[in-house]
């Protein structure tokens, strides 16, 4: 398949899409707190992407069951939300978010500190968000993808992180997956050219000890081999003409924390 190139149109649903998707991470993020179970976190999630009219694109999606991927600790992603999972004090929380908005879709994850958390907790998500844009130093029309996944996985990897490898980022628009597949590390190979119109969802996985990962029985929650913690930092993103790319999905507060200047 070939990567598909969004007209005019189709980027301003995705850019909305991307504000939407933005408060719910937001505010989802804001009501997370020790105690809470994570169906309780899914179930809000879904209650506030519903309130802005859109669907919950992981609700069902190859029988996934939930509307939020609640990941903690050494769980990588797709956590399964469950009644009996309750959130600790000093524990690290992945949220994953994918909503679709007049057909058109958008999907982020970000990782939340309950509490106080260890430094080296602390270190992990900063750097963990910090690769993403290093890699978006890199995805501009012209250039190559591989050499965004370069960048993210050289600079997490520099720390003495492993980067998962068993999942990667995707291209999206009217589907949550389409081509290509993005690793965030160094590819063979170097990569599609980057074209004006591209939409990806770029996600960075990083954990503090080995890159490898199992899946639990579930079939879903991919957990890190070492049980180290792990990281997750995802937005989605259109290559421009000209420069950086657009983030459809930073929140305000990142935005305001000026963290990426267009
Ligand atoms: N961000 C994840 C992805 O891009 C979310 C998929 S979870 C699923 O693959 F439940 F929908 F599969
Ligand atoms: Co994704």
């Amino acid at each position: 398949m070939a990567i598909t190139i969004k007209s005019e149109r189709e980027i301003e649903l995705m850019r909305e899409a991307g504000v939407i998707l933005a408060k719910v991470h937001q505010e989802l993020g804001h009501e997370l707190k020790a105690g809470m179970s994570t169906l309780q976190v899914d179930r809000l999630g879904e209650e506030m992407i519903r309130s802005y009219g859109c669907i919950p694109s992981f609700k069902g999606y190859n029988g996934y069951p939930g509307s939020v991927c609640v990941s903690i600790n050494d769980e990588v992603v797709h956590g399964i939300p469950k009644k009996s999972r309750i959130i600790k004090e000093g524990d690290i929380v992945s949220l994953d978010i994918g909503v679709i908005h007049k057909g058109y879709q958008s999907d982020a994850a970000r990782t939340h500190g309950i509490g106080e958390i260890s430094e080296e907790a602390k270190l992990l998500i900063e750097r963990t968000r910090q690769s993403f844009f290093e890699g978006m130093k890199c995805a501009q029309a012209g250039r190559h993808l591989g050499e965004v996944s370069a960048a993210i996985g050289t600079y997490a990897e520099s720390f003495g992180y492993g980067v998962v490898r068993d999942l990667c980022g995707h291209g999206i628009g009217t589907n949550m997956h389409e081509d290509p597949q993005i690793p965030n590390y160094k590819p063979l190979r170097r990569g599609p050219l980057l074209k004006a119109g591209m939409t990806l969802a770029i996600e960075p996985m990083i954990d503090i000890g080995t890159w490898e990962v199992e899946w639990l029985d579930d079939d879903w929650t991919v957990v890190t081999a070492d049980g180290s913690l792990s990281a997750h930092y995802e937005n989605t993103i259109l290559i421009t003409e000209n420069g950086m790319p657009e983030i459809f999905t930073l929140t305000e507060e990142e935005i305001a924390e000026g963290i990426y200047k267009f």
